[in-house]
C-alpha cells in the first residue's frame, strides 16, 4: 500500500486489519482540553509512527504524562516535551523519523529547553547511538521502559543523559487506563499482549519488542467493559501474534468468549494471527458470537514453499491454504486480509508467481504487501544475502497490488444487493450528510444519514448499492 502520511490520527480512518503497518506515518494526536484536569505546568507534543501497536502504546504514555501533569499541545513549537514513537518495520519507516529527528535538532537549536524524546522500536534498536553519536535526542525509551518516564524526564531536563531500553519479561502496562486520543467515541484498541517469539527471519520485531507475554485477561475485560460503558461499540484486540494468547488457563478462544459476553452490542475484532497458531477452537467460537467479527487477517507473506521456510514462517503453501478452507468451513462469510512480502533473499521468479497464484486461490479481501527491506541483526540478514535487486523487488510488488486491486474491487462488487449490519462511526469523509461504519467484514460503509435520530455507536442495517476498490455505497434498510 501506498506510504501515506497522515497528520492527525482519526481512529476511523484508520484501516483496521492489522497490527504492523508504518504507512500510517506521523500521526500528531493533541486532544484539544486540558487532559489533566490541572492547570498544567508543561506541555507534551506526541507524534505516533508504525503499527496499531504503537497507537495503542501512546495512549498509555499520555496516561503517564497526563499523570506528571503535562498538557498537550497540538503545536509542536511550543512544547517542552517532543516524544516521537517510532517503528523499525522497514528501512523507509526508519528513515522517515531520522528526518524529523534532524528537523527537530534544528527546531532545538533555537530553543534549547526543548526536550527530544525517542520512544517504541528505533529506540529500543539503536539505543544510545541517538543520543552519543547522533546527539539527536535527549532522552531514549524503549517499549518496555515507558514506567521509567518521569525519572528519564527528570534526568533530561538536568541535561542528563536519559536511556532505558531495557526489555522486560513480565512487563504489559495492564494497571494503566489509557487515554483515548482523537477517539471517535465508538471503536478503540485494546493491548492484549506484548512481544513476539515467532522468529520469522525477515522480522525485527522480536528485537525490539521482546519476549511475548499476555496480559491478565481480568484487566482486558475490564477495560472492555468501561469501555462498553463509556459508550464504545468496538474493540479490537491487539497482539504481534493474538492466537498465541494465554494467561492462567485461558487461550485466545477464552479471551474472545470473555470479551464477547460483556454485552452482544459490543463488537470485538482482533489482529494480528499468525496462520500457524490460529486454532479451530477460536473460528470455532467466532462462528458462535455475532458480535465476533467476520474477519481475520491472516499473514502469508509468500505463496511458495521454499521461501516460507527460509522466512521461517512454521507453515508451507498447502497448510496455509488449508487454514483458510478451515475458515471457510465455519464461517463462510469471513472475509480474509494478508500481508505480502515481495523479493524476499533468493526469490525466483517462478516463486513470485506463486505468490500472484496463492493470492488468486484465496481470493483476499484486502491485503498489505511491502518490498523486502533487510533489517540489520535478524536472522535473514545474518544468514541469507540480500539478492533480489531493488527494481525487481519493487515491479513484484506492483504486480501484487496491481492484482489486489482487482480482487478488492471483485470482493466489494459481490456485496451489491446484500444488507449488512454497520456500525455507525461517525461522517463520511467527503460529506456530512452521509454516514460511514464497518460491517463485520470490516468493509467500510458510506450511505446517506436519512433517520435524524440515528448517531454514531449505533447500528444500522444497510443495503449496498454499488461500490469502489475501497468503500461500499448503501441506503439504510427500512
Ligand atoms: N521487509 C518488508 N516487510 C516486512 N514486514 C515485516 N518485516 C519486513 C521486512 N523486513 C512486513 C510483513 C509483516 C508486516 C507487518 O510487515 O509482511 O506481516
Ligand atoms: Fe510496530 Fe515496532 Fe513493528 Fe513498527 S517495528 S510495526 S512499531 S512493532
Amino acid at each position: 500500500m501506498s506510504h501515506l502520511i497522515s497528520k492527525v490520527f482519526t481512529p476511523s480512518t484508520l484501516d483496521l486489519s492489522k497490527t504492523h503497518d508504518e504507512s500510517r506515518q506521523g500521526a500528531a494526536f493533541q486532544p484539544e482540553e486540558n487532559l489533566s484536569g490541572t492547570t498544567p505546568t508543561r506541555s507534551a507534543y506526541i507524534e505516533t509512527y508504525g503499527c496499531q501497536m504503537n497507537f495503542s502504546d501512546t495512549e498509555i504514555i499520555a496516561s503517564m504524562l497526563k499523570d506528571m501533569g503535562f498538557g498537550f499541545t497540538k503545536d509542536e513549537t511550543t512544547a517542552d516535551l517532543v516524544l516521537l514513537n517510532t517503528c523499525s518495520i522497514r528501512e523507509n519507516a526508519e528513515s522517515k523519523i531520522w528526518n524529523r529527528l534532524k528537523h527537530l535538532k534544528a527546531r532545538k537549536a533555537q530553543n534549547p529547553a526543548m526536550l527530544v524524546g525517542i520512544m517504541g522500536c528505533m529506540a529500543e534498536r539503536l539505543k544510545s547511538k541517538l543520543i552519543e553519536q547522533e546527539q539527536l535526542v535527549d532522552i531514549v525509551v524503549g517499549p518496555d521502559a515507558y514506567r521509567d518516564l518521569p525519572r528519564l524526564i527528570e534526568e533530561a531536563g538536568d541535561g542528563q543523559k536519559a536511556v532505558n531500553v531495557l526489555l522486560s519479561r513480565e512487563e504489559t502496562y495492564s494497571d494503566i487506563a489509557p487515554i483515548r486520543l482523537n477517539t471517535n467515541g465508538v471503536t478503540a484498541f485494546i493491548s492484549i499482549m506484548r512481544g513476539c517469539d515467532n522468529m520469522c527471519s525477515f522480522c525485527v520485531v522480536p528485537f525490539t519488542r521482546g519476549r511475548e507475554r499476555s496480559r491478565d485477561f481480568n484487566s482486558i475485560v475490564q477495560e472492555a467493559q468501561s469501555l462498553f460503558e463509556q459508550g464504545y461499540r468496538e474493540v479490537t484486540l491487539l497482539g504481534q501474534n493474538v492466537d498465541s494468547y494465554h494467561f492462567e488457563d485461558c487461550s485466545f478462544a477464552g479471551l474472545l468468549e470473555k470479551v464477547a459476553n460483556i454485552n452482544p452490542l459490543l463488537r470485538v475484532r482482533f489482529s494480528t494471527s499468525h496462520p500457524k497458531d490460529i486454532t479451530d477452537e477460536v473460528l470455532e467460537t467466532m462462528a458462535r458470537y455475532h458480535n465476533i467479527c467476520k474477519f481475520i487477517h491472516l499473514p502469508a507473506q509468500s505463496g511458495n514453499s521454499r521461501i516460507l521456510e527460509l522466512m521461517n514462517r512454521g507453515y508451507s503453501r498447502e497448510w496455509y491454504l488449508e487454514k483458510v478452507n478451515r475458515i471457510r468451513h465455519y464461517m463462510p462469510d469471513c472475509a480474509i486480509s494478508t500481508d505480502i512480502i515481495t523479493g524476499f533473499c533468493s526469490e525466483t521468479e517462478e516463486e513470485h508467481q506463486d505468490t500472484l497464484s496463492l493470492i488468486n486461490e484465496v481470493q483476499y479481501d484486502a491485503a498489505f504487501s511491502f518490498f523486502y527491506s533487510e533489517r540489520p541483526g535478524t536472522l535473514a540478514a545474518r544468514k541469507y544475502p540480500d539478492d533480489v535487486p531493488e527494481e525487481i523487488k519493487k515491479r513484484r510488488l506492483a504486480e501484487v497490488i496491481e492484482l489486489m486491486n482487482v480482487l478488492s474491487r471483485q470482493s466489494n462488487l459481490r456485496e451489491v444487493g446484500k444488507t449488512f449490519e454497520v456500525l455507525i462511526e461517525g461522517n463520511s469523509k467527503k460529506s456530512d450528510q452521509d454516514w460511514c461504519g464497518r460491517n463485520s467484514q470490516n468493509k467500510m460503509v458510506v450511505f446517506p444519514k436519512g433517520d435524524a435520530a440515528l448517531k454514531p455507536g449505533d447500528f444500522v442495517q444497510v443495503t449496498i448499492s454499488s461500490a469502489t476498490t475501497a468503500t461500499l455505497l448503501g441506503q439504510i434498510e427500512k
